[in-house]
């Protein structure tokens, strides 16, 4: 905080638009950098708070592939759907726009032609699957064949979801295309790489030097992946979803989605303000604050802004708050799962209120460490906090007032220590939310700001103005003056937080919305100010509610546990000869180990009757003590090309059966037999 900014640029990431939006997204990016956005608007900073959808990449053309409709088709979805659950949310973005914007496309393309011509880029040829009947390169996810490591025969190019092990497509055993199911071929293809690695030495002094404030999950993340060393990265893909690469002999080519999607911040600012966005990110006046989650960090904290280094002209951000993950009731958030509270459900089941979850989500906001969403949490802060404390407060002084003053603000008359005591403390939150806001602390800012509440709520308990009323209307008018006073403060101090609540408050109070710097003050209200009718700020969520959101999850839970358990459709009928040509028999196990640095991999040393055959199996993790199957019988495939494995030669495959979820068991015959013995 040691720079003087003239101005704010606030960005939180562009949501991909292939599907809707969750408490997660809501909890890590999208609420603190609307609170920080409206607390400086209080402020009467010069602010702009950019948003937009990320509708580019591979994910997005698999949906669209499944479902049987184009690209745009699932953007245009997803984005009306996203927008309008922000807007529902009280998200105050100046622009939420869009990636497949014309304005975007040509923002981006620019910005690559840029760097191109100034030879910021390396360019490099590799050798890439090729699908020739659908002709198109493939990305690796579009790749499918048998795993190296354990035979999961439908393993993706870039990974094996059986056994973990990461791969590239080579490394595919038969590999087929998802495209057309016909056999890829390599072909040369050529890319543009941004050479991270000439960039690392300023990136290390300006991350490492020059911003130790930063959180120490984003400055630890950005630590160890200077030190692991940085290396360039490919920023074109094969691919005809995207922004064409600007360059001649590219056809065919589009930028990869993470180099164009952190320029949609650029284009949606161009979008808004045409003639004036070069001065908020040109300028050095200008502060640039990136809101993201965890797994954007090396995209905002290296990768952007080397491209923005590169580039030349811009400025870099200050700070990249970013947020860890929020779990729900102790899982991992995943959308094909269905394991999420989606925002569009939540408000049809919990219309109205929004600012309950915008503060359980503060209250509970994963800012260093992940955290858990639980919805016994959600209503015991409901009930405890925000009806207890600060609903609770708020009624009381305006029923009071109501009841003994005609709903107009009483005059002070002579305070106690014990008024001037509250006043001071109250006046000190001021202070204090600013000093936590300005340092992205959003959880402690709303403590702090709930605390108001709780001064008054104790006021009010200590000073019983119910009791003075019977024969001291002078001090009741006291008591009641100060609690008004402090209740035009919360309306204030909310707004960052739980911005339709300050609006209820404010129709209470019949006031306009007061600039931050008025908070701290007890003057708010002028005596003999006229009140609006009071009604209830936030309702108790009773049990039964919040058991059938837990029921819900259940029973998501039991949906996917059935699915996983659910036998694969049976394969196509073949005929009785081709099932002959497949030579299965019966052999002893002589010897059966874990294969040296193959996690997954047992070598078996087989009797077959005739002679002894190696076979290497991946069943490892379901036998931890392979000895234990010396000397029971297996099942294997006698007449399978021999193919070599971690250097060592298979004969033969070994048959286990596969549970849904993976999990592998050797087939073995009821009876002992003699070695060698078919299966017919
Ligand atoms: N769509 C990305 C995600 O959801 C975020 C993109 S942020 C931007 O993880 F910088 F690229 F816009
Ligand atoms: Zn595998």
């Amino acid at each position: 905080m040691s720079r003087q900014f003239s101005r704010t640029l606030i960005t939180s990431a562009l949501p991909y638009a292939n599907g809707p939006v969750h408490i997660g997204h809501l909890a890590g990016v999208y609420v603190p950098a609307d609170i920080y956005a409206r607390y400086l608007r209080l402020k009467g900073e010069e602010v702009l708070f950019i948003g937009g959808s990320d509708e580019h990449g591979i994910p997005i053309t698999i949906k669209a592939r499944k479902e049987g409709v184009t690209p745009q088709d699932i953007v245009d979805r997803y984005h009306s759907m996203i927008s309008k659950s922000f807007e529902q949310f009280g998200i105050t973005f100046d622009i939420y726009s869009r990636t497949t914007s014309e304005i975007h496309k040509k923002t981006a393309s620019d910005f690559f032609r840029t760097l191109y011509d100034k030879g910021e880029f390396t360019e490099l040829e590799s050798e890439q699957y090729y699908d020739e009947e659908a002709g198109q390169y493939l990305a690796d996810r579009y790749i499918t064949g048998s795993c190296p490591h354990c035979g999961n025969e439908n393993a993706y190019g870039d990974q094996c979801e059986q056994c973990g092990t990461s791969l590239s497509p080579t490394e595919l055993i038969n590999p087929k295309s998802a495209l057309s199911g016909s056999v890829p071929v390599m072909r040369t293809t050529k890319h543009w790489y941004l050479p991270l690695d000439k960039h690392e030495p300023w990136l290390r002094q300006w991350i490492l030097e020059d911003h130790k404030e930063w959180r120490s999950n984003v400055y630890g993340q950005c630590k160890s992946w200077l030190d692991l060393g940085l290396q360039p990265r490919a920023v074109s893909r094969d691919l005809d979803w995207g922004v064409p690469v600007p360059v001649e002999g590219a056809e065919g080519k589009v930028l990869y989605v993470w180099f164009d999607a952190p320029i949609g911040y650029i284009s949606n600012t161009r979008e808004l303000l045409p003639d004036s966005w070069e001065k908020w990110w040109k300028q050095e006046d200008s502060r640039l604050v990136h809101f993201i989650g965890k797994d954007n960090i090396v995209f905002h904290c290296i990768v952007f802004p080397a491209m923005l280094k590169a580039e030349g002209s811009f400025i870099l951000p200050d700070n990249v708050p970013s947020n860890e993950f929020l779990n729900l009731e102790g899982d991992k958030i995943s959308t094909s799962r269905n394991w999420a509270v989606w925002l569009h459900e939540y408000l049809e089941e919990f219309p109205g209120k929004q600012d309950v979850l915008r503060y359980v989500l503060t209250a509970n906001a994963p800012e260093t460490k992940d955290n858990d969403f639980t919805w016994k949490d959600f209503q015991a802060r409901n009930n405890n906090e925000l009806v207890a404390v600060l609903g609770n407060f708020v009624n009381r002084a305006l029923v009071l007032t109501q009841k003994y003053f005609d709903s107009r603000v009483p005059a002070a008359g002579e305070l106690t220590d014990y008024d001037r005591e509250t006043i001071a403390a109250a006046a000190r939150v001021k202070d204090e939310v600013e000093k936590l806001l300005e340092t992205y602390h959003f959880r402690d800012a709303q403590r702090e700001a709930m605390n108001l509440a709780r001064i008054g709520n104790k006021y009010l308990a200590d000073c019983e103005p119910w009791k003075t009323a019977k024969n001291d209307m002078e001090r009741t008018a006291t008591i009641l003056h100060i609690a008004l006073q402090i209740t035009a403060n919360l309306s204030i101090v909310c707004e960052p937080f739980l911005p339709f609540s300050a609006e209820k408050l404010r129709s209470f109070l019949q006031t306009e919305k007061l600039p931050w710097e008025q908070l701290g003050r007890f003057d708010l209200l002028a005596e003999g100010h006229s009140l609006g009718k009071a009604e209830l700020l936030f309702e108790k969520i009773e049990d039964a509610t919040i058991e059938l959101q837990v029921q819900k999850l259940l029973d998501t839970k039991k949906a996917n546990e059935a699915d996983a358990y659910r036998a694969k459709p049976v394969k196509e009928n073949i005929q009785f000869d081709t099932f002959e040509k497949l030579d299965i028999r019966v052999g002893t196990v002589l010897e059966c180990e874990k294969v040296p640095k193959a996690d997954k991999l047992l070598r078996f040393l087989l009797d077959d009757g005739l002679e002894k055959r190696t076979i290497l199996s991946g069943i490892a993790a379901y036998y931890p003590n392979p000895q234990e199957l010396v000397g029971r019988q297996v099942c294997f495939i006698a007449n399978l090309e021999p193919r070599k494995l971690r250097g060592i030669l298979s004969e033969g495959m070994i048959l286990s059966a596969e549970n849904s979820d993976g999990r592998l068991a050797l087939v073995s015959p009821t009876k002992e037999v003699l070695p060698g013995s078919q299966v017919v």
